[in-house]
């Protein structure tokens, strides 16, 4: 018997308000060209006063429990990824296990920042396939809005706020041609390159909670050769060539840096799902936010192979192969 981690349903939310570049060119100098230019991105949501993480993350968990179809007592694990948890503690994941009735289980928050979801997708399915868990809601959740600088363009353009959502659920599909569920996933950290992007405060240094900082160029630089790498790993280890893959759902942080990664594995962008140019880069959430929205349109279809695959601060990335 081989359990694996099938995705049962999806889910996502975005705050009430949209802001387009001409508005925020209004308040920061800088121009709806630069940054179509330069990123791709249009459109960013931005959390109100009453949005938060927690909300965000328990709207994207409700959706994908309803699209799994099952009750949400039946959840016994919940794993967050998040950089802007609504508190330090406890973990924002409990407030969404207690706002969705699924209490009893386990239910913690992961920190890889722009990774978290593929680190949480990770952890997840390990507690899946070991048996500590039958069924997972798996989060990425974000109100990064909180903490940029509003007055550093070079960073304030890039980042919106939302959440995405996974059910997972321990299964052997009996299927041993073409599983489903979670095929292979890998994860890195390098910890050198940390001051390349991180926040300038928290609770043990500062006491506070800090703004995000970044030299978008190195990381730029960087993003292109790791996720290339991770995906080539990825496939290598489920045996899969590259001309097999249905659809690639990227991190969402710029354009340029989803056409160069596609052009490096040799894949078609009508392969490539992307949202940046409407969501701006989410950090956690951009992943299953994506994944959410390719799901519900109809582009991504049970029985597809499917990529996830995402690079953030620390450095960390990592990427996951899911047949759906
Ligand atoms: O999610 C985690 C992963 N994050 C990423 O992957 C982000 C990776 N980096 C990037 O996406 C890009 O490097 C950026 C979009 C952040 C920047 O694009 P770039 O082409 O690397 O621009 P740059 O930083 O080299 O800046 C070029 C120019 C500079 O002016 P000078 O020095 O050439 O006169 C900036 O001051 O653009 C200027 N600039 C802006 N101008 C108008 C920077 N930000 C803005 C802005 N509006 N918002």
């Amino acid at each position: 018997m081989t359990l694996r981690s099938v995705l049962i349903g999806t889910g996502s939310a975005l705050p009430r308000n949209a802001v387009s570049n001409a508005e925020l060119a209004q308040r920061v100098d800088t121009t709806d060209e630069w940054i179509v230019e330069r990123t791709g991105i249009r459109n960013r949501y931005i959390a109100g006063p009453d949005e938060t993480t927690g909300t965000l993350a328990t709207q994207a968990g409700r959706k994908a429990i309803e699209a799994a179809g099952i009750d949400p007592g039946s959840v016994d694990l919940i794993v967050l990824a998040t950089a802007t948890p609504d508190q330090t503690f406890p973990a924002t994941a409990t407030i969404v296990q207690k706002e969705l009735g699924c209490n009893g289980g386990i239910a913690f928050d992961v920190a890889a920042v722009c990774s978290g979801f593929l680190y949480a997708l990770g952890v997840a399915d390990s507690m899946l396939r070991t048996g500590m868990a039958r069924r997972a809601l798996v989060i990425g959740a974000e109100t990064f809005s909180r903490i940029l600088d509003w007055e550093d363009r070079t960073t304030c353009v890039l980042f919106g706020d939302g959440a995405g959502a996974v059910v997972l659920e321990a299964r052997d599909d009996g299927n041993e041609d073409k599983p489903r569920g979670v095929l292979a996933t890998r994860l890195h950290a390098d910890g050198d390159h940390n001051q390349l992007l991180y926040v300038d405060g928290g609770p043990s240094t500062t006491g506070t909670v800090g703004k995000v900082r970044m030299k978008g160029r190195e990381v730029f630089r960087h993003a292109v050769t790791n996720l290339a790498e991770v995906l080539n790993e990825v496939l290598a280890e489920a045996g899969t060539p590259v001309a097999e893959i249905d659809w690639v759902v990227p991190h969402q942080a710029n354009a340029r840096i989803l056409d160069a990664t596609a052009r490096k594995l040799g894949l078609s962008p009508d392969k490539v799902i992307v949202t940046v140019d409407q969501h701006a880069n989410t950090s956690a959430a951009s992943v299953p936010l994506a994944l959410d929205v390719a799901v519900r349109d109809g582009r991504i279809k049970p029985g597809d192979l499917v990529v996830l695959e995402a690079m953030g601060g620390g450095f960390t990335w990592g990427a996951s192969l899911i047949r759906i």
